[in-house]
C-alpha cells in the first residue's frame, strides 16, 4: 500500500503551459491564422442580424407614419431577407464547416503530439526517475493531460477569440447610438467578468487538490493490481478495500469543495446581469423620450445585448475551462521539466565491441538515498576495480544485497558513476551513447519480466530483425520447445501481465532464450538459471557453456557448483570485493567467505 505524501502538489504555471502548447502549435500557423479569420467572418455574420432588423424596425415605422408605399416597404423587406439569405444561409454555412475541418484536424493533431512526446519524454527518463515514478499516476496525468489540451485550445478559439471580437462589437455599435447605455454595459460587462475570474483563480486550489486526491486513487488502483498475488496469498481484500475507500472518501470530499464553488457562483453572476439590465432598459428608453434614438435603434440596441449575454456565460465558461485545463496539464507537463540524469554527452559516439573486454577502474557509486533522511548512508561501491579479460567468465558471488546486480547496472549505465570509469575494449561507457551501450549487451536479468503478449512475442523482443527460424532456435536452445509443444495455443500463449502465466522456470527460460537472440559479445547472466530444476539446470548449463566460448560473461549465482568453472571469481560483500581468485585458489583459503559457503554447499559445515 503506497503512502499518500510522496506526491507533490502541482503547480499551475499558465506562462509555461501556454509556451509548450505554443511549441506545438507553431507548425499549423497558417491553419491557425485561417481559423481566426473564418472566426471572426463568422462573428460578423451573425452580427450583421441585429442590423438587418434595425433596418426593418425603422423602414416598418416609415411605413406607418405614411412616409413610404406599401409596395416599396416590401421590396425592402425583401432585399433584405435576400441579402439576409446570402449572408447566413450560404457564407455562414461554408465558412462553419471549413471551420469545423480545420479545427478537427488541428486539435487531433495537437492532441497525437502532446501524447506521443510526453511518452517518449517519460519513456526516456532515467532508470531513477522510474524506480520512483506511480505508474498508475502516471497514467492518469497523461490522459487527462491530453485530453485538456483539446480544451484548452477549445477555450481561446471558441471562447475568447469571438466573444472579445462580439463584446468590442456591441459595445462599439451601442455607444455609437447612446453614449450612456453603452456606459452602462461596459460597467456591466466587467463586473461580471471580473467576478467570474476571481471565483475561477479561487477554484483552481480545490481543483488541484481534487486532481491529486485522483492520483492517488488511480496509483493505489495499479498498485494492488500489479500485486494481486499478494494480495490474495494474505487475504488481505478487506484492508485493500478499507484503504481504497478511505481514498475515495478523500477524493469526494475534494471534489465535493471544488464543485461547490458552482452554485453560488451562477446565482450572483445572474443577479449582476440582470441590475445591468435593469438600468439599461430604463437609459435607453429615456433617450428615446428625449428623442435621441429610433425605435429601431432600441431594437439593435436589445437584440445586441441579449445575444451578448449568452456570450457572457460562455466566456466565463470559457474562461474557467481554460483555468481548469490548466490544472489539468500542469501534472502533465510539469514532467516535461524533469531531467534525465543519465545523458548521452553531445557528441557521444557509438560504441564498437569488437573484442569484449571489461575493465572496472576505480569504481565508486552509491545510490541516491531512498528517502529524504538525512544522516543516512545508502549502498556505496567502494573502489571497485575488475577486469574481465574478453572470452573469458568472471563470476560475481557473495551474501545477498552485496552489490552484484549493481555491478551490473553501473556496466549497462543505468545510473553514472560518482568516481572512476568503466571501460569496454577501450572505450569509456560514460562517452558512447546509451542505445548502443546497451545494444552491445545481452543480459538474462535476475528477475525476468514479460510482456503481456505472446510467447513468440517476449523471445523475438530481443531482436525484432530475427527471422522465425532464429527464434525457434533461440526457444530450443533455452529448453522451452518442449513446454510450448504442450500449449493449446502454441507459441502464441498470451503469458499475462508481467509474465504471471508462467512458472518462474519458465519465465527465466523465455528470458534466456531472449539472451541467446540478441547475440551480443557479452553476455551476463544473473542468477539466470536459479529457478530451474537440477536436471533442466544442467542440459542449460551445459549449452550455456557452449555460448560462452566466444564471449565475455559475467555470472552471478549464488549456487557455487555453477561457477566453479568460471575464470575468475569474485567475492562482493557490502560493496567490496573481499577475495578473488579462481576456485581452487579460494577453496584452498580456509577462512574465507568461498571456502565457507563452498562447504556450507556441500553439506560439510
Ligand atoms: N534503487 C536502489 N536504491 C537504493 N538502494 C538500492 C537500490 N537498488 C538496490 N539497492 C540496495 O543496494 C544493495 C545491493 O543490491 P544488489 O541488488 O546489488 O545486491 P545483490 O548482491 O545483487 O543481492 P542478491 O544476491 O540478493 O541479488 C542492497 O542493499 C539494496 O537494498
Ligand atoms: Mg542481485
Amino acid at each position: 500500500m503506497s503512502s499518500p505524501d510522496y506526491l507533490e502538489e502541482y503547480n499551475v504555471n499558465t506562462k509555461y503551459n501556454l509556451k509548450i502548447v505554443w511549441r506545438y502549435l507553431k507548425q499549423d500557423k497558417w491553419i491557425i491564422s485561417t481559423l481566426l479569420l473564418l472566426v471572426l467572418a463568422l462573428e460578423l455574420i451573425s452580427f450583421s442580424d441585429e442590423f438587418l432588423f434595425k433596418y426593418l424596425v425603422d423602414e416598418a415605422t416609415l411605413y406607418q407614419a405614411g412616409k413610404i408605399t406599401a409596395d416599396l416597404f416590401l421590396s425592402y423587406v425583401l432585399k433584405l431577407m435576400i441579402l439576409y439569405l446570402f449572408l447566413k444561409g450560404v457564407m455562414g454555412g461554408v465558412f462553419w464547416f471549413i471551420k469545423s475541418q480545420l479545427f478537427n484536424r488541428l486539435e487531433s493533431r495537437l492532441m497525437s503530439n502532446v501524447e506521443k512526446s510526453s511518452f517518449w519524454h517519460i519513456l526516456n527518463l532515467s532508470y531513477r526517475f522510474h524506480l520512483n515514478k506511480k505508474t498508475g499516476s502516471i497514467i492518469s496525468k497523461l490522459t487527462r493531460g491530453v485530453g485538456k489540451t483539446e480544451s484548452l485550445l477549445d477555450a481561446i478559439t471558441f471562447q475568447f477569440f469571438p466573444v472579445f471580437f462580439r463584446l468590442i462589437l456591441s459595445i462599439g455599435i451601442i455607444f455609437y447610438f447612446d453614449l450612456y447605455t453603452a456606459l452602462a454595459l461596459l460597467v456591466t460587462v466587467i463586473l461580471f467578468l471580473a467576478f467570474g475570474v476571481y471565483v475561477s483563480h479561487k477554484q483552481e486550489r480545490p481543483q488541484n487538490m481534487a486532481n491529486y486526491k485522483e492520483d492517488l486513487l488511480k496509483q493505489n488502483v495499479s498498485d494492488v493490481f500489479i500485486n494481486i498475488e499478494t494480495v490474495k496469498y494474505f487475504g488481505k481484500e478487506k484492508r485493500t478495500q478499507g484503504y481504497f475507500n478511505e481514498l475515495s472518501h478523500n477524493l469526494k470530499e475534494a471534489r465535493v469543495k471544488f464543485w461547490d464553488y458552482f452554485s453560488w457562483y451562477v446565482g450572483l453572476q445572474t443577479l449582476i446581469l440582470t441590475l445591468g439590465v435593469a438600468v439599461i432598459v430604463y437609459l435607453s428608453f429615456s433617450s428615446y423620450v428625449e428623442g435621441k434614438i429610433t425605435l429601431g435603434s432600441i431594437t439593435l440596441i436589445y437584440t445586441a445585448i441579449w445575444k451578448l449575454i449568452p456570450y457572457l456565460y460562455g466566456l466565463m465558461y470559457g474562461y474557467r475551462q481554460f483555468i481548469m485545463s490548466n490544472v489539468d496539464i500542469s501534472s502533465l507537463f510539469e514532467i516535461f521539466k524533469e531531467e534525465n540524469e543519465v545523458v548521452d554527452k553531445p557528441q557521444a559516439k557509438k560504441i564498437k565491441v569488437k573484442e569484449g573486454n571489461i575493465e572496472f577502474k576505480e569504481v565508486t557509486f552509491s545510490y541516491p538515498l531512498r528517502d529524504h533522511h538525512h544522516g543516512k548512508h545508502s549502498f556505496s561501491i567502494k573502489s571497485l576495480n575488475l577486469k574481465i579479460n574478453k572470452n573469458t567468465k568472471l563470476a560475481l558471488v557473495g551474501p545477498s544485497g552485496g552489490g552484484k546486480s549493481t555491478v551490473v547496472k553501473l556496466l549497462y549505465r543505468l545510473f553514472d558513476l560518482n568516481q572512476g570509469q568503466i571501460l569496454i575494449d577501450g572505450q569509456d561507457i560514460s562517452q558512447v551513447t546509451q542505445e548502443s551501450l546497451r545494444n552491445s549487451l545481452s543480459i538474462v536479468p535476475q528477475e525476468p519480466i514479460l510482456f503481456d503478449n505472446s510467447l513468440f512475442f517476449n523471445v523475438a523482443y530481443a531482436n525484432p530483425r530475427a527471422s522465425r527460424k532464429e527464434v525457434w532456435q533461440a526457444i530450443k536452445f533455452a529448453h522451452l520447445d518442449k513446454f510450448i509443444e504442450k500449449l493449446p495455443n502454441k507459441e502464441k500463449t498470451i503469458v499475462g501481465e508481467r509474465g504471471v502465466k508462467l512458472s518462474g522456470g519458465e519465465k527465466q527460460r523465455v528470458s534466456i532464450a531472449r539472451a541467446i537472440l540478441a547475440n551480443k559479445k557479452i553476455l551476463v547472466l544473473d542468477e539466470a538459471t536459479s529457478a530451474l530444476d537440477s536436471e533442466t539446470e544442467k542440459e542449460i548449463q551445459r549449452d550455456l557453456s557452449k555460448l560462452m566460448r566466444n564471449r565475455t560473461t559475467i555470472i552471478i549465482a549464488h549456487r557455487l557448483s555453477t561457477i566453479m568453472k568460471a575464470d575468475k571469481i569474485v567475492v562482493l560483500s557490502g560493496g567490496k570485493v573481499i577475495e578473488q581468485g579462481n576456485h581452487n585458489d579460494l577453496i584452498n583459503n580456509q577462512t574465507g567467505l568461498y571456502s565457507r559457503l563452498w562447504r556450507l554447499q556441500q553439506g560439510k559445515a
